[in-house]
């Protein structure tokens, strides 16, 4: 459960000593379809999720950043307003980053002191490292009457992400994590920022959409994403558009041809057949059709992870399998790969059969036991009031 504002004020009070001046959240999100599009200017659709990242901070008289976290009560890290990055390693960088990202863009900000708690799974592919960011940069804002709107912090957070901590992430979690809207789907076109709310109404038509945490670890910063950001930019360049977004399903056959590298043209392939996958699944939803209509479409999307962009793991791709045999109406990974969640839609009725189905496999492939929980859209960065 989040922490309630009372809670966060209080343990800011017993840890620093004086009140804070607010308390701010930023939630975690999970990807309903649109993965690894939004670096080359592609469409993703995830939504927030009501685990968040809870800040409570109070400006300071000094030049320096305070950072505590309850999920690492034995580390108090601080540091001037002039950090650059390699200063600050570890979970303390996803926050301190920001103050670097903020002054890096031209904003004067002053000295703080934070306290974090969050309930976003850590290493799940749930985003929790957007929504310390996004939760920070919402405090920084407003300690400091920084003229920024959503999508200003949230290219803020990216930065601190890509240059402060050092991995090569696309814009969808920094987005989603600020702008959400309660209830909805949140589509986002990453090349003209454009964002429509998408209504997804799961508990009218009796669905839910069950997350299946597998517990093994999830970074973006140890290689493989990197490498697969890196051939999409290779594919870029072969088929000489500005950005594989510019490739057209119906063009997909006859670009492929002009790839010699096989594993270039399978990473090319899953971008576009996934940012068509986006639109296909908006188009749907949009007109109003059963969001179950919506489940093969996932699949086709696990199985294009899976196969041509590779990376799935068998965790995820048993997930996948167990869900979908047990009747979830699509199922697939979400997040960046190689660990992490994966998503399964499924009649309401039916989801404890699908945990139960999903344990099962798990049990019988001597994996470590999988976490479950629903995932309701929920609402973007705010202050609570
Ligand atoms: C991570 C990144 C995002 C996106 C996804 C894959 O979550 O932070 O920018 O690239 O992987 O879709």
């Amino acid at each position: 459960m989040n922490v309630t504002k009372a809670v966060a004020e209080k343990e800011f009070s017993d840890i620093f000593g004086h009140a804070p001046d607010g308390v701010w959240v930023a939630p975690g999100r999970v990807n309903l379809i649109g993965e690894h599009t939004d670096y080359s200017g592609g469409f993703v659709l995830p939504m927030a999720l009501p685990q968040v990242c809870t800040v409570t901070a109070a400006k300071r008289d000094d030049d320096r950043i305070t950072v505590c976290s309850r999920q690492r009560p034995e580390d108090r890290v601080s540091a001037g307003i002039d950090l650059v990055p390699g200063d600050v390693t570890g979970w303390a960088a996803y926050a301190l980053g920001i103050a670097w990202a903020l002054r890096a863009a031209g904003h004067r900000i002053g000295g703080a002191d934070l306290v974090l708690d969050s309930t976003v799974p850590i290493g799940a592919g749930l985003s929790s490292s957007a929504a310390i960011g996004c939760s920070v940069a919402s405090a920084f804002r407003d300690l400091f009457d920084l003229p920024l709107e959503g999508l200003d912090l949230a290219a803020v957070a990216r930065t601190c992400e890509n240059e402060f901590v050092g991995a090569p992430t696309g814009v969808m979690d920094q987005a989603v994590s600020m702008m959400a809207q309660p209830g909805h789907l949140f589509f986002l076109d990453t090349r003209s920022m454009r964002i429509e709310q998408v209504p997804f109404a799961l508990d009218q038509a009796g669905l839910t959409l069950l997350v299946i945490d597998t517990r093994t670890a999830h970074e973006l910063n140890d290689g493989g994403y990197g490498s697969r950001r890196q051939a999409v930019e290779d594919g870029t360049r072969l088929l000489d558009v500005p950005a594989l977004r510019d490739v057209g399903i119906q063009d997909l056959d006859a670009a492929l041809t002009r790839i010699g590298d096989t594993t270039v043209a399978a990473r090319v392939r899953h971008v576009v057949t996934e940012n068509a996958r986006v639109e296909e699944v908006v188009r749907l939803l949009r007109s109003g059709a059963d969001p179950r209509e919506v489940g093969p479409i996932l699949s086709a999307g696990h199985r294009s992870l899976r196969d041509d962009f590779e990376i799935s793991t068998p965790e995820l791709d048993a997930a996948v399998e167990s869900a979908e045999a047990a009747g979830a109406f699509g199922a697939r990974m979400t997040g960046g790969g190689f660990g992490g969640s994966a998503i399964a839609l499924v009649d309401t009725d039916a989801v404890d059969e699908v945990k139960a189905a999903v344990a099962g496999t798990y049990a019988e492939r001597g994996f470590q036991p999988a976490a479950f929980f629903s995932a309701v859209p929920a609402a973007g960065a705010h202050r609570l009031p």
